[in-house]
């Protein structure tokens, strides 16, 4: 029997291109997005588009029962609010932030680790970002991200021992849409901070994302993947 890997935001972007690996091998894959507009594997058998606002938390004990049991979580979607300043961020705003970059996924671990127990395997990968490890000017979107770095290390301590390992990647700027919402002036400066003077291509962070949820060993834990060109080296 394949494998079942649930990816969410694979329908675009980053995700996408992890759906596309995943696709090479023989894995049924559920992608969970609000919007399939443009998606290239919309009939293709091995995958099961499932539309959903991961802002709606509460709705995830029912998605999860729809989805069914998985063997790999790859917590992807997320996005940035560059528009709002530390000083000037609204209320709904922050929330709705926190809910779908950090509340969701970790919402996900807790509901797929269950039967990933029970079967004494899983994987589950967490895209993270650069946001959460340097200071980030979209402050929510780096406390989100930072929270999500630490909510890896702490399942991986609470799962590893069920056969589960719990991974992030974080990566610098990446050309998917999600640049769409940084001004010029900012993407010039990611791009002169970093020393081939260009973004992460989706593909380069969505290689390791793959490896973290396949062929990477037991034993690599807890850990985040740096993705940022020297950005941070540490
Ligand atoms: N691009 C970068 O520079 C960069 C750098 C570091 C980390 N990241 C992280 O990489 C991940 C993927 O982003 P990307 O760069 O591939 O950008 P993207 O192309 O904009 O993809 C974002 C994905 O998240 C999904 N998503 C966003 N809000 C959602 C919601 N409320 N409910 C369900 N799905 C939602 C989107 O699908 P729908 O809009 O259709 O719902 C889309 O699939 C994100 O977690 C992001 O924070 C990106």
């Amino acid at each position: 029997m394949s494998k079942r890997v649930l990816v969410t935001g694979g329908n675009k972007g980053i995700g996408l291109k992890v759906v596309e690996r995943f696709l090479e091998l023989d894995y049924e894959i559920i992608t969970v997005a609000r919007n399939y507009d443009g998606f290239p594997y919309k009939d293709n058998k091995n995958i099961t588009t499932i539309e959903y606002d991961l802002s709606d938390v509460d709705g995830l004990a029912s998605l999860a029962k729809e989805v069914g049991d998985i063997d790999i979580l790859i917590n992807n979607a997320g996005y940035m609010q560059p528009k709002y300043t530390y000083n000037n961020y609204p209320k709904e705003a922050k929330e709705h932030i926190m809910n779908v970059d950090l509340y969701a996924p970790v919402e996900l671990i807790n509901l797929f680790s269950e039967g990933m127990k029970k079967r004494g395997f899983g994987r589950i990968v967490n895209t993270a970002s650069i946001a959460g490890q340097i200071g980030h000017p979209d402050v929510w979107y780096g406390i989100a991200k930072a929270g999500l770095i630490n909510a890896t290390k702490i399942y991986a301590k609470l799962l590893g021992s069920e056969g589960i390992t719990v991974n992030c990647v974080a990566p610098s700027a990446a050309e998917t849409d999600m640049q769409k919402d940084n001004d010029e002036a900012r993407k010039a400066a990611f791009k002169a901070a970093v020393v081939t003077n260009r973004f992460a291509e989706p593909k380069e962070v969505a290689e390791a994302i793959f490896w973290l949820a396949t062929d990477c060993p037991e034993y690599i834990n807890g850990i985040t993947i740096d993705i940022n060109n020297c950005f941070y080296p540490r």
